[in-house]
């Protein structure tokens, strides 16, 4: 699991004003609040005092109180009262601190900095979100989100592998039989990642065609720790949807699926397209389960030609991040522009 990077933790519209929720990522338990101006902000959800979940208390919109022993922490982790001293009692109760974690939220999602010294971290050091393209649509019009039993990895290659589909997302409304054709899809190096140059979308990809309709056309970008976009132009109305891998731990993995379009027939079907996402995401949820039961015996993984390609730079970028961080250089990307064809 990569530190050091975004990772996205939960839509904004999940967390009222004054509220908080918690969500563990990379293994660690985070508090995840938003205060009475409206403000997210993160917390380690562990009290200092004597390890109690801090979400577990109350929060009144400015500071949390721990439901053990009330003490009370503003919303940077600075402790502001131990209840129980008394006059006289010398303690410096700002020196106690929960660690902060860096958030921030654009276009309705509520991301996280996870930084591999463990530690609060300065805000203006860090790197840039990953892009959500932006369509002119503040919030997304659907959020689906799932958890996957399995590593970061599985789910990651599972989600963008392109040979799948005709035997995993056998719907009517995606590929409704086993017909293949051979896709030819150009690809270029982006930021932590690669980009699917714009292109049509295959006639098989009925989807597309069935709930955006006219000639559209689509870019597909790919970047660490696991983040998709995908932009669609169909004339002047425009779809622009995510897929971010959140690693829970290391068996764990949850996926956060968020669309926006101005397409506004759209909003009339979007309990129908929400189930839609929710089924194509949990075909991809049960192949990538099952598949766990083989891999429990060390099981060969091979990467081959073409369709595998996208796998194969998923781990060379993921290694060539880590490595640069070891060695605290720049990130080279490691992959080059290149014409990739396969049957699906
Ligand atoms: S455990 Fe939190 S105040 Fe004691
Ligand atoms: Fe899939």
């Amino acid at each position: 699991m990569l530190t050091g990077l975004w990772y996205y933790a939960l839509p904004g519209a999940q967390l009222a004003r004054g509220a908080m929720t918690n969500r563990t990522i990379l293994g660690e338990p985070v508090l995840f609040g938003r205060d009475a101006d409206g403000q997210a902000f993160a917390l380690l959800d562990i009290c200092p005092h004597r390890g109690m979940p801090l979400t577990e208390g109350r929060f009144d919109g400015r500071e949390v109180e721990c439901c053990y022993h009330g003490w009370r922490f503003d919303r940077s982790g600075g402790c502001t009262a131990i209840p129980w001293l008394v006059d006289g009692e010398e303690i410096k109760v700002d020196r106690i601190k929960v660690r902060r974690f860096p958030v921030r939220e654009h276009l309705g999602n509520i991301w996280i900095y996870m930084d591999p010294a463990r530690r609060d971290v300065d805000e203006a050091t860090l790197p840039e979100l990953p892009p959500v393209p932006e369509i002119g649509i503040a919030r997304p019009n659907l959020v689906v989100e799932m958890v996957f039993n399995c590593h970061v990895d599985q789910a990651v290659i599972g989600l963008m592998d392109p040979a799948h589909g005709p035997f995993v997302h056998t719907s009517w409304w995606w590929r409704p039989n086993r017909a293949m054709q051979v896709k030819e899809k150009a690809f270029a190096p982006a930021s932590y990642g690669f980009r699917m140059k714009r292109h049509r979308p295959a006639s098989n990809s009925r989807a597309y065609y069935l709930f955006i309709g006219g000639q559209p056309e689509t870019e597909i970008v790919f970047r660490l720790p696991g983040i998709r976009t995908e932009h669609i132009r169909a004339g002047r109305h425009q779809l622009a949807q995510m897929t971010a891998v959140t690693p829970i731990d290391e068996n764990t993995t949850r996926i956060s699926h968020v669309i926006y379009w101005t397409l506004p027939w759209l909003t009339a079907l979007k309990p129908f397209l929400g189930r839609i996402a929710h089924r194509f995401i949990d075909q991809d949820r049960e192949v990538v389960e099952k598949q766990q039961r083989g891999l429990k015996y060390k099981a060969p993984m091979m990467l081959v030609k073409d369709a595998d390609t996208l796998a194969r730079w998923y781990f060379r970028l993921k290694q060539e991040f880590a490595q640069s961080q070891a060695e605290g250089r720049a990130f080279e990307n490691p992959v080059e522009e290149t014409v990739l064809r396969w049957r699906s």
